[in-house]
C-alpha cells in the first residue's frame, strides 16, 4: 500500500516517515484482535442502523465485507499493513477494498479509544476464561495424583526441616487450594472486564444516541460504563489480568520448586518422567528436572508484567494516550507464556510418579511424630505442653546422640525422662497413627483428606 492510500494522514502531519511509520504500528502485536474488533464493528453497525446513519440494505452489505475478513483471515489470506497502524484501520481498510465507500460509514460516532477499550476487554474476557479451563486441567492431573494416596505417608516440611507427617494428597492438595483462588481472581477479572465502554467515543461520549442496550446485548456486555472518559482510559482490567497471572505464576513457580526439589538424589520423593526432564551431555546417570527448571525461570517474567502495566499506566492524566497501545504486547506475551507453563506442568504431573514408601522412612528418621509424643503426656499424664515439650526435646536429643529412631528407644529409657510413661506411647510414636489423631476438618486425618478430595471431584465433575 503506498503512502496515498494511509486512512489517517492528519492535516498536520500529511506524511510520516517510514522510521516512524513503523515505530507507530502496532498491527504485529494487534492482529490477534481481529475477531474482537469485527464483532464490535458488527455491533456498531446495528446501532447506527437504529439510528438510520446505516441503511439496513448498507447494514447487510458491510456485515458480508466483515464476514468476508474474518473469512481470509482464518484462511490465513490477510496480509495487514504497517502503514495503516493497527487493526481497527486495516480492518476498515479491506473493508473499504471489499465493499467500497460504504465502508466509509463505520467509524461514525466512535473512535479507536473506546473500540481498542473494547475490542481488548472482549479478548481478556475469553484469555481468562480458556486460562480457566487450562487450570482446571492443570488440577485434575494433580488431584488423581492425591486420589488413593490419602494414607500415603510423606515428611510435611516447616524451615524445609521434617516437621510432622502428612500425607501426599493432603500435600497436593494444597496446590488445588492455590489454583482454586487462581479460578476466583480470574472470574474477578472477567467481572471487571465485562464493562461495554463503546459510546465513550474519543472521551466526551459520543454524538449519537447509540443504543447501549443495543450494544451490551451483541457483545454479551453484562453492563456499561458511566463514564466516558474512564471508558477509554481505564486499563485496571488489563491490570487484574496480569495481577490474577501473576499470582497463578507464583503458585507455578512455587509447585516447580518443590516437585525440582522432591526429585533430589537426597528426598527422592517424584520421579519425573523421561519425557520431561532431559539428560547431561556429560554425565551419563543424570536426569535434570528442565521443565520444572523453566517453568520456574519463566514464570518471573509473567509476575514482573502487572508492574510494567502499572507503571505505564500511573504515569498518564486523562484521557487515552498512545502509551496505552503497550498495554496489548504485555496482555497476550502473559497469556503466552502463562499458558504453556500451565499445560507443561499438567503433563509433568500427570506423566510422572510420586515415590509412595520413603516418607516414612524420611519421617522416622526425623523424629517426625515427637509432636504426637508431647500430646501423649498431655493427654493420657495431664502433664502441662510446655512441661511434656522440654521432656520430649530431651528424648529427641538423647535418641539422636543414640543414633536410634523414637520406636526404637525401650520404655525404660523413655521412662528415665519421665517415671509415668508407659507402653502406649509406642501408639503415639507410629507414624501411620499420626495421621489418624488429627481432629480438625482441615488435617491430613485421612477421612478429612477423602472428604475433600470428593469436593474436588464434584467440582472438576471428574471420576
Ligand atoms: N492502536 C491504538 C491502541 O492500541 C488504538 C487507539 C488509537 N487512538 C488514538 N487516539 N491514537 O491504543
Amino acid at each position: 500500500m503506498n503512502k496515498k492510500s494511509k486512512i489517517l494522514s492528519t492535516p498536520i502531519n500529511k506524511s510520516t516517515s517510514s522510521l516512524m511509520d513503523d515505530f507507530n504500528s502496532s498491527i504485529d502485536v494487534d492482529k490477534r484482535l481481529i475477531e474482537e474488533d469485527i464483532a464490535v464493528t458488527s455491533a456498531h453497525v446495528k446501532a447506527l442502523v437504529k439510528l438510520k446513519v446505516i441503511s439496513k440494505k448498507e447494514a447487510l452489505t458491510i456485515q458480508k465485507g466483515l464476514n468476508s475478513i474474518l473469512n481470509d483471515h482464518k484462511k490465513g489470506r490477510l496480509k495487514f499493513s504497517k502503514k495503516n497502524e493497527d487493526i481497527h484501520m486495516n480492518v476498515e481498510s479491506y473493508l473499504n477494498k471489499k465493499i467500497g465507500n460504504v465502508a466509509n460509514k463505520i467509524h461514525t460516532g466512535r473512535s479507536r479509544n473506546d473500540q481498542v477499550a473494547t475490542d481488548t476487554r472482549l479478548w481478556t474476557i475469553k484469555a481468562s476464561k480458556n486460562l480457566q479451563e487450562e487450570i482446571k486441567n492443570l488440577m485434575k492431573s494433580i488431584l488423581n495424583q492425591a486420589r488413593g494416596n490419602e494414607k500415603t505417608i510423606i515428611p510435611g516440611f516447616t524451615h524445609l526441616q521434617v516437621a510432622q507427617p502428612v500425607s501426599l494428597a493432603h500435600h497436593l492438595i494444597a496446590y488445588l487450594e492455590m489454583f482454586k483462588r487462581d479460578l476466583n481472581y480470574f472470574d474477578f477479572c472477567i467481572n471487571n472486564s465485562d464493562e461495554n465502554v463503546l459510546g465513550s467515543a474519543a472521551l466526551a461520549g459520543s454524538n449519537y444516541n447509540l443504543d447501549i442496550g443495543l450494544l451490551n446485548k451483541s457483545l454479551h456486555f453484562s453492563k456499561s460504563k458511566n463514564n466516558s472518559m474512564d471508558g477509554v482510559s481505564d486499563r485496571d482490567f488489563c491490570i487484574y489480568f496480569l495481577h490474577a497471572s501473576s499470582l497463578t505464576a507464583t503458585h507455578l513457580s512455587k509447585l516447580s520448586s518443590e516437585l525440582i526439589l522432591w526429585s533430589s538424589n537426597f528426598m527422592k520423593l517424584f520421579n519425573i518422567s523421561s519425557e520431561y526432564s532431559t539428560g547431561s551431555s556429560i554425565m551419563p546417570q543424570k536426569r535434570n528436572p528442565d521443565s520444572l527448571e523453566l517453568v520456574r525461570s519463566k514464570t518471573n517474567s509473567i509476575r514482573i508484567k502487572s508492574i510494567e502495566l502499572s507503571n505505564i499506566v500511573s504515569n498518564l492524566p486523562l484521557t487515552y494516550f498512545k502509551d496505552f497501545q503497550e498495554d496489548k504486547r504485555i496482555i497476550f506475551d502473559c497469556y503466552d507464556e502463562l499458558i504453556s507453563c500451565i499445560k507443561i506442568m499438567e503433563e509433568v504431573i500427570k506423566k510422572s510418579n510420586f515415590e509412595k514408601s520413603i516418607g516414612r522412612d524420611l519421617c522416622n528418621n526425623y523424629f517426625a511424630t515427637a509432636t504426637d509424643l508431647a500430646d501423649y503426656l498431655v493427654i493420657e499424664k495431664k502433664i502441662p505442653f510446655r512441661d511434656s515439650y522440654k521432656i520430649i526435646a530431651d528424648i529427641v536429643n538423647y535418641a539422636q546422640k543414640k543414633n536410634k529412631n523414637l520406636s526404637q528407644i525401650k520404655i525404660d529409657e523413655y521412662q528415665k525422662f519421665q517415671k509415668s510413661i508407659d507402653k502406649n506411647i509406642y501408639k503415639y510414636v507410629d507414624i501411620n497413627k499420626s495421621l489418624s489423631r488429627k481432629k480438625t476438618p482441615m488435617s491430613s486425618n485421612p477421612k478429612e483428606v477423602s472428604k475433600v478430595i470428593r469436593k474436588y471431584i464434584k467440582f472438576l465433575r471428574i471420576r
